[in-house]
């Protein structure tokens, strides 16, 4: 089977017989053929990384390295299909989650089912547009659940967290955010190397790699528990995420999801 960089090759040499020796390349393109001309050794992995000088750069490095993962395809326990993260390289917020599910899958983006749906509704609320913040999740491929899959999800294994836990911190080493929220217990535990309970480890400041992380509950949590309490649990969260990223808050929204009086 012709692999991209195959047909890309084949490509490139029949235009060059037709005597054409200039083709245009935007950013991403440009940092894929770089690094097909100069792999970087697992060694320099680092330093290819550092040469790139914008984020926007590095992303578009990273995402062209997750598409050949083979610490996670060679685990045998992953889907075909690598979904990258979304969103702004120079996002002041990083949003991690799970993995991709079947929608996400299917369209190849994070959160763009259900769970992508009450995320938005929470942005909305906090006054983010999904396009100014960056969302990416702990594992880049939806876990396989074999012949049962069909529309069914599971979460990531921590071998699964650890073969693209390398992409995700080398996303955060590019963007730099001010805070990092953590969407759930999975992102949490592989983020953050702690265990417990999203009720055990939200409520307080944590740190990756400098930077404050707030760990609070997945959205799909929301569309399974629609109390009241819930939904005022996730919004201190984000309201402590807000005071963090210096976001003014009305006094309305400081009041969101607290039970009348
Ligand atoms: N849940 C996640 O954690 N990530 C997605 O991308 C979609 C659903």
């Amino acid at each position: 089977m012709s692999t991209l960089r195959d047909i890309t090759r084949k490509g490139l040499q029949c235009l060059r017989e037709r005597g054409v020796d200039r083709v245009a390349l935007d950013g991403e393109a440009r940092v894929i053929l770089q690094n097909w001309i100069a792999p970087p050794a697992a060694d320099g992995r680092k330093t290819a990384e550092r040469e790139l000088s914008t984020p926007e750069q590095k992303i578009a490095y990273l995402r062209a390295r997750a598409e050949h993962w083979s610490a996670a395809r060679r685990l045998g326990t992953l889907r075909e299909r690598m979904v990258f993260s979304t969103g702004d390289a120079h996002a002041r917020l990083v949003l991690v989650g799970e993995a991709p599910g079947y929608d996400e899958e299917r369209l190849g983006e994070p959160f763009v089912g259900k769970a992508g749906q009450k995320l938005n509704e929470i942005l909305h609320a906090m006054g983010l547009a999904r396009e100014k913040v960056y969302i990416t999740n702990i594992c880049k491929f939806r876990p396989s659940m074999g012949e049962r899959q069909g529309t069914a999800n599971r979460a990531p294994d921590p071998e699964e967290i650890a073969a693209c836990l390398p992409i995700v911190q080398a996303e955060l080493r590019a963007i730099r955010p001010a805070c990092i929220l953590c969407l759930g217990a999975t992102a949490a535990h592989g983020l953050l190397g702690q265990q417990g309970s999203v009720g055990s480890l939200r409520g307080a400041w944590w740190e990756h790699d400098g930077i404050p992380v707030r760990v609070t509950y997945h959205p799909s949590y929301l569309l399974r528990n629609e109390a009241l309490s819930a939904r005022r649990a996730v919004w201190e969260d984000m309201l402590a995420v807000m005071e963090k990223l210096e976001i003014p808050i009305s006094d309305k929204q400081r009041g969101y999801f607290l039970p009348r009086t």
